[in-house]
């Protein structure tokens, strides 16, 4: 099926990986996830973007060169929009294989060429702007998106087919099966895939979302007929969608975000499960959805996927040695980190001898401009009056969300 073809000059080299190897060592792709290298002919040919080295994506990258003609010593320029080792983690072994590829990459990229691949020759560093001309009408202009999500981030245009290669900004988790193109998908099939670019965009660019919007705004002016990613679908039919869902998504940086809620819990022995119950009750009451979420069996990266979407959370955690239950303390690490601002929380738990874990989550949220729903706190098991009073709190936190 490999290379994807786009126009007469573009076409796509498309990777599916299925591993158990975590993203970024932390996020699981357990649907696959691709890396999609694009090859650009004209007089001089350029590839955009690499894979790793790892998982014989590089292998996949050469067979689907042999099958257009070219291996890699046919490879006039190497564009890298981005230095994150997912798209470059096969760079040292491509130089010892082409030497003479100019590598093209911001100044910041270039700098990263440097100290990661320790590669200093036939390097350029392209201003925002800049253009390349490739000979028979293919010409290539790069522009600056700094921090989407790295620093040294730019995308490259193709005027001539309206495409935007976009690097991860766009990208999604979810591997292909064959196919690539939006058009080749159902609706369902779509929607559907949806839940993989919402956890991609939560786990990998979400503390990024103020440069996302700044992005779609510095590209407004060109005409897309195509975006494609180094992650996921290239959306040919209907490019819009794509910029919608990122649109949405960085919305929900600034809040509200979607009229439901996470609901986040941990018990050890059951008492924080029993008031939680009570909790859902009265969140029922009020017809708003939910999504639930134990800790420590769930794992993080479907935790901040649903709380980023999520304009509510429940809370729900014991004490646990004069603190918070550890792994709620975590998440609540993970949420400071990655930025999952403005919103509307309530906190409930059970202690034992002693409480703490109230005292640790007010310190952990500073700053992260949450509106609170009055915490509940109970000692052992919750008594009828403490039900009563957490169904309360549940209904409180479904109204807020609805106002
Ligand atoms: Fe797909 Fe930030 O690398």
């Amino acid at each position: 099926m490999n290379p994807f073809a786009i126009s007469d000059a573009l076409s796509c080299i498309s990777v599916d990986v299925h591993t158990t190897e975590l993203f970024e060592g932390i996020w699981p792709t357990p649907e696959g996830v691709t890396l999609n290298t694009y090859l650009v002919k004209g007089k001089k040919n350029a590839l955009i973007d690499l894979v790793q080295d790892r998982h014989k994506a590089s292998d996949q990258v050469q067979t689907a060169l042999q099958t257009q003609g070219l291996d890699l010593k046919a490879v006039d320029y190497l564009i890298l929009n981005h230095l994150e080792p997912d798209h470059t983690g096969w760079l040292k072994q491509f130089r010892e294989k082409n030497p003479q590829a100019e590598i093209i990459a911001t100044p910041k990229g270039i700098n990263l060429v440097k100290s990661f691949y320790n590669i200093n020759e036939n390097l350029r560093a392209v201003k925002d702007g800049e253009t390349l001309d490739l000979g028979n009408g293919t010409v290539l202009t790069f522009f600056e998106t700094p921090n989407l999500h790295w620093p040294e981030t730019m995308v490259t245009w193709e005027g001539a087919s309206g495409t935007l290669f976009s690097c991860d900004a766009f990208g999604s988790f979810g591997a292909l099966g064959g196919r690539l193109f939006d058009d080749e998908f159902s609706p369902p099939e779509l929607q559907a895939f949806e839940k993989n670019t919402l956890r991609y965009y939560a786990n990998i660019v979400a503390s990024f979302s103020p440069f996302v919007e700044k992005a779609i705004q510095k590209l407004a002016g060109l005409n897309i007929a195509c975006i494609a990613p180094s992650h996921g679908l290239v959306w040919r039919k209907n490019p819009s969608a794509v910029i919608q869902q990122y649109q949405r998504y960085a919305s929900y940086s600034k809040g509200p975000a979607e009229q439901e809620i996470a609901v986040i819990w941990g018990s050890m022995y059951g008492n924080t499960k029993q008031g939680l119950e009570a909790v859902l009750e009265g969140i029922e009451s009020e017809g708003l959805p939910y999504s639930l979420h134990r800790v420590p069996d769930d794992n993080i990266s479907y935790i901040l996927a649903a709380a980023f979407k999520s304009a509510g959370l429940v809370i729900a955690a014991p004490t646990y040695e004069y603190a918070l239950f550890p792994p709620m303390a975590y998440v609540l690490d993970i949420f400071r980190r990655k930025h999952i601002h403005r919103k509307t929380a309530l906190r409930i738990g059970s202690w034992g001898w002693s409480g703490g874990a109230q005292k640790e989550y007010d310190a952990s949220i500073a700053g992260l401009s949450w509106t609170s729903i009055e915490p509940f706190e109970w000692v052992g098991v919750p008594s009828p009056q403490d039900l009563e009073i957490l169904k309360n709190r549940g209904r409180a936190l479904a109204q807020s969300i609805k106002t």
